[in-house]
């Protein structure tokens, strides 16, 4: 072989090696890139970024949970007790209704609640059409009555327009749950810094936000707060360690909780396990709003469901962890 063949061989092999070699850092740089690992096998799940909304309906449906219509004297919509920028609640103890009547439950968060295998602190309805049908006759909530509340709206021809050109049966109670519920299908938070931490960002989250969520496991929070909402799988007795209710000083119905349901003495203070997925942003706690601060709701929490006292920095780590949890408000339309 020539000396000039050889170096046009060799110059070949060059380019053929660099080209390998390229690939190679190429490939690896593309796996650096993508070097977001999911963490999998964890006991809690991101929100999905996407799913299927009926646009239409939840459009309807959010004009429906604002509109005061839905109350006996005009007066209330849904929102005035789950105000969509107050992370769906109103940050009251108990929800003040119609003229004034105050209830003796606090408002959970209609944020995720598409994610609740049931819906109320007692699990009381099965779903979320099922749910709105009940604050518009509920006497000290919106205190009307189906047949008032359809005839109002009926008078009003953008809605037996809008109604008819989605629903063959037009404004009837179960079309407006519908739409409701399909609205509220549209109400989840995405991308929390902690479901981008599942998702593989490891920096999405603070050391102290890492460090609250291992204690969360370690303690055994998880045992009761898991899945996509962080709550909302299960019901529990609230004191599962030591008797809550026998210390309380108010005495409620609502406290016998999901017995008021099935009159069984098994489910004698039992809640279904709330999500936690919003709870830094919705103060007061407990189905009685009885607890001002998170501080204090990690604290009970820890004492009386898994027989803890846990030190200040823990109970902070654990607040932060909870920090982590929230997301986007995503709308109706979004
Ligand atoms: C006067 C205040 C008030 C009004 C008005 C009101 N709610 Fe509520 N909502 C509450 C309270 C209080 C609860 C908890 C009741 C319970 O669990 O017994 C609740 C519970 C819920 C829940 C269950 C959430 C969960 O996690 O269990 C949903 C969903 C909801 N409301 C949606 C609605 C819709 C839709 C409307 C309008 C049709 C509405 N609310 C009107 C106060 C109100
Ligand atoms: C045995 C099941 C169980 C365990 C373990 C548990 N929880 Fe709970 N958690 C519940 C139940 C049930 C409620 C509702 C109690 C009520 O409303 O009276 C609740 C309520 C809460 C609330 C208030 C939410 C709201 O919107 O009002 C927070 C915050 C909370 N838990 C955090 C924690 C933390 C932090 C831990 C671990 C230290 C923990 N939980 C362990 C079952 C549990």
């Amino acid at each position: 072989m020539s000396r000039a063949s050889l170096r046009k061989s060799l110059c070949i092999l060059g380019i053929g090696l660099s080209v390998v070699l390229f690939s190679v850092d190429f490939v690896c740089a593309q796996s650096i890139v993508k070097g977001v690992t999911p963490r999998e096998n964890e006991p809690i799940l991101p929100i999905p970024l996407h799913h299927e909304v009926n646009s239409a309906k939840a459009k309807l449906g959010e004009q429906l949970f604002h509109e005061t219509l839905l109350s006996g004297d005009n007066s209330i919509s849904c929102a005035s007790c789950h105000n969509i920028d107050q992370y769906g609640v109103d940050g009251t103890r108990s929800s003040v209704g119609i003229e004034g009547q105050v209830g003796t439950v606090n408002a959970p968060t209609v944020l995720n609640s598409r994610f609740n295998f049931a819906q109320f602190w007692d699990g009381r309805a099965e779903d979320l059409k099922e749910q709105a049908k009940g604050p518009v006759t509920n006497p000290i909530e919106m205190g009307s009555v189906w047949a008032d509340v359809i005839a109002k709206l009926k008078k009003d021809k953008s809605y037996v327009q809008a109604f008819d050109n989605i629903y063959e049966e037009g404004i009837t109670p179960d079309t407006v749950a519908d739409a409701i519920k399909n609205y509220e299908y549209t109400l989840t938070t995405v991308n929390s810094p902690f479901d981008q931490y599942l998702r593989g960002f490891d920096d999405a989250i603070t050391e102290q936000q890492k460090r609250g969520y291992s204690l969360f496991k370690e303690y055994g929070c998880v045992a009761c707060h898991q899945g996509v909402n962080v709550g909302g799988n299960m019901y529990q007795r609230m004191g599962a360690f030591i008797p809550y209710f026998t210390e309380k000083n108010t005495k409620l119905k609502a406290d016998l909780g999901r017995y008021n349901v099935t009159k069984d003495d098994r489910d004698l203070h039992v809640f279904k396990v709330p999500s936690l997925r919003v709870a830094a942003h919705t103060a007061p706690y407990f189905h009685d709003g009885s607890v001002a601060t998170l501080e204090e709701a990690i604290d009970i929490m820890a004492r009386y469901q898994l027989g803890y006292t846990i030190s200040r920095q823990d109970n902070k780590d654990i607040a932060a962890f909870i920090q982590s949890l929230s997301g986007e408000i995503r709308r109706s339309g979004q």
